[in-house]
């Protein structure tokens, strides 16, 4: 039997770009268009705003990304998935939220769609387990995208298993203003890895600070239930519960820069330690 699995993001827009993959000759290339947001409205010396009549053209920007299109489960951190489409719309909208020096750790980056957005803005952190050619991909990436990376990123392993937090991120910890997470709620074991590592980073760092997590819901049918049901979405909830942390829902009603279908199942939130 075939355990692959694939992005359902591919088959709802074309990503087609015509580069060519250069770490692995099996993959593809994405071109992720994005608008850019609209610059602050220039204002006169009375503080009012200065009128633009010329209707602007529309600023859009691309990153192309060189992924998978389909693999078994270990490894599907070589393809791109959805919440990392949405933390990287949060990202954008928020560009100006953090202090400029202050560094934005992600766990399990994957290919590095979200650290390159990030980027663009703040020095980065990005962390995964290095298997497959992860770390390759990632930097290859980051390579092929130089034009948008404005700020370093940092490549580290990081596995919730071991729980071995690397020195450059125990060092930094009081320097990171917010730790960003996509797609990492597919699997309970894991699950568990990844709340452990959260509520451990989060009471290790002398400031308060919270970890932002997007994924999608997903739904089964099953004959015990009778109804589609979300069991990992529902253990993790159980777990949160039994955890030091606590949970918040951010609505999304941020604006949408890049192009994916923004599902009613995305699951967008807040984790802090409970007070
Ligand atoms: C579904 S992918 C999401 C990747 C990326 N964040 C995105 O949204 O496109 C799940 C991610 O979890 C990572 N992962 C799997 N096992 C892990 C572990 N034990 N510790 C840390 N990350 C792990 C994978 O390498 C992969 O990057």
């Amino acid at each position: 039997m075939d355990n692959k699995v694939t992005s359902e993001i591919y088959n709802e827009f074309d990503y087609t770009s015509p580069l060519k993959p250069i770490i692995n000759t099996e993959n593809v290339v994405s071109k992720f268009r994005f608008k850019c947001p609209p610059k602050k409205p220039l204002t006169d010396k009375d503080g009012d705003i200065i009128v633009c009549r010329k209707p602007k053209k529309e600023n859009y920007r691309i990153i192309q990304i060189e992924h998978s299109r389909r693999t078994a489960l270990d490894l599907v951190g070589l393809q791109m998935w959805r919440g990392s489409l949405l933390l990287a719309d949060w990202l954008i909208f928020n560009s100006d939220k953090f202090p400029k020096d202050n560094f934005i750790l992600e766990l399990s980056g994957g290919v590095g769609f979200t650290a390159i957005v990030a980027s663009m803005f703040y020095p980065v952190i990005c962390t995964d387990v290095e298997k497959g050619d992860l770390f390759q991909l990632l930097n290859g990436n980051i390579k092929r995208n130089q034009l948008l990376v404005r700020n370093p990123i940092h490549i580290l392993n990081l596995d919730f298993f071991t729980q071995i937090i690397p020195s450059f991120v125990v060092e930094n910890l009081d320097k990171i203003s917010v730790i960003l997470a996509a797609e990492v709620i597919y699997d309970d074991e894991l699950t568990d890895a990844f709340l452990r590592t959260v509520e451990h980073l989060l009471s290790v760092s002398s400031t308060e600070k919270a970890l932002y997590l997007t994924f999608e819901r997903r739904y089964v049918f099953t004959i015990e239930d009778c109804d589609a049901v979300a069991p990992c979405f529902e253990h993790f909830l159980r777990q949160i519960h039994l955890s030091k942390l606590s949970y918040e829902e951010i609505p999304l009603d941020f604006p949408q820069y890049f192009e994916y279908d923004r599902i009613k199942q995305m699951v967008f939130c807040k984790l802090k330690l409970k007070v």
